[in-house]
């Protein structure tokens, strides 16, 4: 049985193009596109019409860093697959990669397993794994090259928190020499983590213990110093590297000096950094423990920095590392003793406004909005071309999106299942109307028409961003 769907009349915005193009889907896939009223157009025959007129036609955001169910800080991220997928749509994103993990003394496998467990049946939208490798042993750096054949094909390591994800430089370069051999892409959480946990310490012992000190111990040049590390690491084993969440501006730079040598290293930022700074995790009354992630949000001068990567492609993608944690109850677990409070902050649902935000105030241009929070994801990750761009024979992951409605980003409205949002009475310029997955319809005209279980588990190639 063939379905159709036609949308008709906006403006199709991909990395490469935009025209004025009617769209034509079937059975799930992007089938052919023609220019609106040209005869070709007029041919497009289907049992459903979408109209765009006046809308941008895009293609569904891929958020390449998700941590649903999260167990952190003997605590559990509070958006599951279900919640966080549907929040996602909500959003306009079509697909999230989120991370597996290995506990410590585990299999890659035991911890993959879990992941699926949790997530199958219950996702909204498409979704794929990577893996954080916390303990490399002989073991793990085998079953690295299983989990590549299988779509499993990047690992994320940490360079901080140690006693938990933490890998030494040793580790970190068996991992390194492993993926240089078998395809993977090596993803770093590049902080000091033990430089970092001396100052902690200090800071604790004086008597500070308010968020704000979160962002105070943990440094920008302990970030920078870490990131050129991992970039010289991933330079001797000869393996690409990509850096997460990137937030100073030292670390932008280690990053630009390092492509201006030619060596394949990427860098992601997130919303957070782009429009938050320590002026948030300065907020009274405990509050600045909304703001608690890491890396930390910085101040408000490194914003410029990482825009101007965004740019000039020092930084390719931009990722939510949505972690979200409730103020009440899980946030609140470190009142009197800022490292206690669980590490992260939603935002899965506002990225692609958040960024739509940046073209209308002119940081970024509209191909570049899609580049960053679609395309290149999509690339990095090896979800290319069936994610991340309409053209024929992509995945019919397609958002219709209105670029003149004003919105005001709440807790009240928003759709992930935590108790505050980040950017409360934050007004943003666009907004999602019609979300389709693989030409289902998830959000119609901003009423949630999907279902969980009609997204699915999807393999990855390896990356695709360095050739
Ligand atoms: O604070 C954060 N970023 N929490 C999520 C885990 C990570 O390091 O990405
Ligand atoms: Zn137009
Ligand atoms: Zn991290
Ligand atoms: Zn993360």
């Amino acid at each position: 049985m063939s379905s159709r769907t036609v949308i008709r009349g906006g403006l199709v915005i991909t990395a490469a193009d935009e025209i004025h193009a009617d769209v034509l889907i079937e059975d799930g896939r992007i089938a052919a596109l023609a220019a609106s009223g040209s005869p070709a157009a007029q041919a497009f025959t289907a049992e459903r019409t979408i109209d765009a007129t006046g809308k941008y036609v895009i293609p569904g955001g891929v958020d390449g860093h998700t941590h649903m169910e999260m167990p952190f800080g003997g605590t559990y991220a509070s958006d599951t697959f279900e919640t966080g997928t549907r929040a996602a749509a909500w959003g306009g994103t079509t697909t999230i990669v989120d991370f597996a993990i290995q506990s410590v003394g585990g299999s890659l496998r035991e911890g993959l397993d879990a992941w699926h467990a949790k997530a199958e049946g219950h996702c909204s939208i498409d979704y794929g794994f990577h893996m954080i490798v916390s303990d490399v042993n002989e073991e793990t750096l085998k079953e690295m090259d299983l989990l590549v054949e299988e779509g499993v094909t990047s690992f994320k390591q940490f360079m901080a928190y140690p006693g938990v994800f933490y890998s030494d430089d040793g580790q970190i370069l068996r991992a390194m020499q492993r993926a240089a051999e078998n395809g993977g892409l090596i993803m770093m959480h590049a902080e000091n983590g033990i430089a970092i946990d001396v100052l902690v310490e200090q800071a604790l012992a004086r008597g500070e213990t308010d968020p704000r000190y979160h962002g105070e111990v943990r440094k920008a040049l302990l970030e920078a110093e870490a990131t050129h590390r991992a970039i010289r690491l991933a330079q001797v084993a000869g393996a690409p590297l990509y850096v997460v969440h990137v937030s100073a501006r030292e670390a932008v730079a280690e990053l630009a000096r390092a492509r201006d040598e030619g060596l394949p290293v990427f860098g992601e930022t997130c919303p957070q950094y782009l429009f938050l700074s320590t002026d948030n995790l300065a907020e009274p009354d405990f509050e600045g423990a909304k703001y608690v992630c890491s890396t930390p949000l910085r101040p408000r001068d490194h914003q410029a920095a990482l825009w101007r990567g965004l740019r000039t492609n020092d930084l390719q993608v931009v990722s939510t590392d949505h972690c979200p944690f409730c103020f009440s109850g899980q946030k609140e677990l470190g009142r009197g003793d800022f490292s206690k409070i669980p590490n992260g902050m939603p935002g899965v649902e506002n990225r692609m406004d958040l960024l739509h935000q940046a073209v209308v105030d002119g940081h970024i241009s509209r191909r570049r909005w899609i580049e960053i929070a679609c395309a290149t994801p999509a690339r990095m990750f090896g979800l290319y071309p069936t994610k991340g761009t309409i053209a024929p024979g992509a995945d019919a992951d397609v958002v219709i999106y209105d670029p003149h409605a004003e919105q005001v980003i709440s807790a009240e409205t928003h759709h992930m299942n935590v108790d505050y949002s980040a950017y409360e009475g934050r007004r943003v310029t666009g907004r999602v109307e019609t979300v389709l997955s693989r030409g289902e319809p998830v959000i119609t005209e901003r009423e949630y028409t999907g279902r969980p279980g009609h997204g699915v588990y999807t393999p990855r190639s390896t990356c695709q961003y360095l050739n």
